[in-house]
């Protein structure tokens, strides 16, 4: 039976609930919030934390569809399952080999376990502006000059939909006998396609599906896939970094997913593909704006096509005011940034929604001008000079941007979407950053400091 099912049957039985949740799944409560399957570990629902019952039963059942050799559910987002998979697989001071995109997770990873990190090369793409796949040539190279590593996380697909050959690069990463983590966060649907990175050697990949599947937002997976992963210390990790009262609503729209996708994911995912077919062929014409994949070529090792990625490069507006003009015609996109603009797509948008969107872009496309523009954005190099914990531990003091080149950043600085780090504490502040984070200010994106305080103030690891 599926967890939803036994949740329904047993929120109709007259039970007197002397337990958690306080709602006490109360029928006064009259709204559609899912109150009557809200419980708590009662007899018979199983544990998360020591799976033996039906949530043991589901995850063993996600773990055929995803074809590992061990599947959790996550009810803290892939946000835990990157924090428990790094834990699972370094000690503390240990040193880790990431990609520079990486999410804010892992340098918060690094930080909890006071890591030292390396940062495998990265590539920008001359025409998007756009992070390149990570190089297996690279990864290599890194692990040659530096023996002590002990695993390597990239992440693939990117918030771009830039996808990497993760078979080379497992491959070169097995070589010296560590495992790789993928954060695959935007690609819970590649298994669809065997482009997943469980089956293409990973040792442990995680999954949001309230990404890009239909399950709730927060839920993911973490799936071990090969024998190098100890998954009694995944689970001990897991129990750190996951609520201990982990929620039977989101467990259950796991489950749902997992179980839809099972019945229907092949037929509803070729009725996407050829949904986005017919898109291909609406914005054909465009004259200014240009869509990745679509209307020109990509220079990716791969690319997921369900990400809708507009470049605003050869126009006279930004990504921000792209989203803007969509927003007034009713069509929400995902994010943007100086240059670009992304649309998600998954197996519920319908080819009216996506001609709708096609429609708009074709309309506000001949509103725009075709101008040369210089796009400041660039594959900044900041020398690191501490490790994160040592920064955050040493004094610091608050000042000027423009007083900061030189100096040793004392705190994260990002753009949110997609939460990737300008600066991390612990680099070295140079003027490219500088003008970086006066530029993305200007570009009215969201830009984030851990004080709050940019893009004026920064802070900095005193006498530096
Ligand atoms: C690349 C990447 N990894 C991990 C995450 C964290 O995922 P979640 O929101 O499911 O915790 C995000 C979130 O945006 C992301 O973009």
């Amino acid at each position: 039976m599926k967890l939803y099912s036994l949740l329904k049957k047993y929120s109709k039985k007259h039970v007197i609930a002397m337990h958690m949740p306080g709602h006490k799944r109360h029928k006064f409560l009259h709204n559609s919030l899912p109150y009557d399957i809200d419980i708590t570990e009662i007899d018979g629902f199983d544990n998360l934390h020591n799976p033996n019952g039906i949530l043991k039963e589901r995850m063993e059942f996600a773990s055929k569809l995803y074809k590992t050799k061990r599947t959790y559910f996550l009810v803290n987002g892939s946000t835990c399952g990157i924090l428990a998979s790094i834990k699972s697989v370094c000690e503390n001071g240990d040193e880790i080999l990431i990609a520079k995109n990486c999410h804010k997770s892992v340098f918060h990873a690094i930080e909890l376990m006071d890591l030292k990190c390396s940062f495998i090369p990265s590539h920008f793409d001359d025409e998007t502006k756009i992070h390149l796949q990570i190089y297996p040539e690279d990864v290599d190279l890194c692990l040659k000059n530096n023996r002590g590593i002990k695993c390597v996380l990239i992440t693939s697909p990117t918030y771009e939909g830039v996808i990497s050959n993760i078979e080379k690069i497992a491959e070169v990463v097995h070589k010296y006998n560590i495992p790789l983590i993928v954060d695959e966060a935007h690609g819970a649907h590649l298994y669809l396609t065997n482009n997943s990175a469980c089956q293409k050697g990973a040792d442990i990949v995680i999954n949001s599906l309230h990404k890009t599947l239909p399950s709730l937002t927060q839920t993911a997976l973490l799936h071990i896939c090969s024998d190098r992963i100890d998954a009694e210390k995944v689970s001990k990790s897991l129990s750190i970094f996951e609520s201990s009262s982990p929620s039977y609503v989101l467990m259950a729209s796991i489950d749902e997913c997992i179980t839809f996708m099972s019945k229907f994911g092949e037929k509803y995912f070729a009725r996407l593909q050829k949904n986005l077919d017919c898109f291909k062929e609406a914005v054909k014409n465009l004259k200014n704006l240009k869509v990745l994949g679509y209307t020109t070529s990509h220079n990716f090792y791969d690319f997921d096509m369900t990400k809708i990625v507009i470049l605003t490069s050869q126009t006279n507006i930004d990504g921000e005011e792209l989203m803007r003009r969509l927003r007034a015609k009713n069509i929400e996109l995902e994010m943007s940034y100086v240059n670009y603009a992304i649309a998600i797509t998954t197996i519920f948008d319908t080819k009216k929604d996506l001609l709708c969107l096609a429609k708009a872009l074709n309309n506000i496309d001949k509103t725009l001008e075709n101008v040369e523009k210089n796009i400041q954005i660039k594959n900044i190099d900041n020398k690191v000079s501490l490790t994160i914990n040592q920064a955050l531990k040493t004094s610091s003091e608050i000042i000027d941007i423009n007083q900061s080149i030189g100096k040793v950043c004392a705190e994260y600085v990002y753009v949110y979407p997609p939460g990737i780090p300008i600066l991390i504490p612990g680099q070295i502040i140079n003027q490219e950053t500088c003008e970086y984070i006066k530029y993305i200010a200007k570009h009215n994106l969201n830009l984030i400091s851990t004080t709050g305080l940019l893009p004026n103030m920064i802070k900095i690891v005193s006498n530096t």
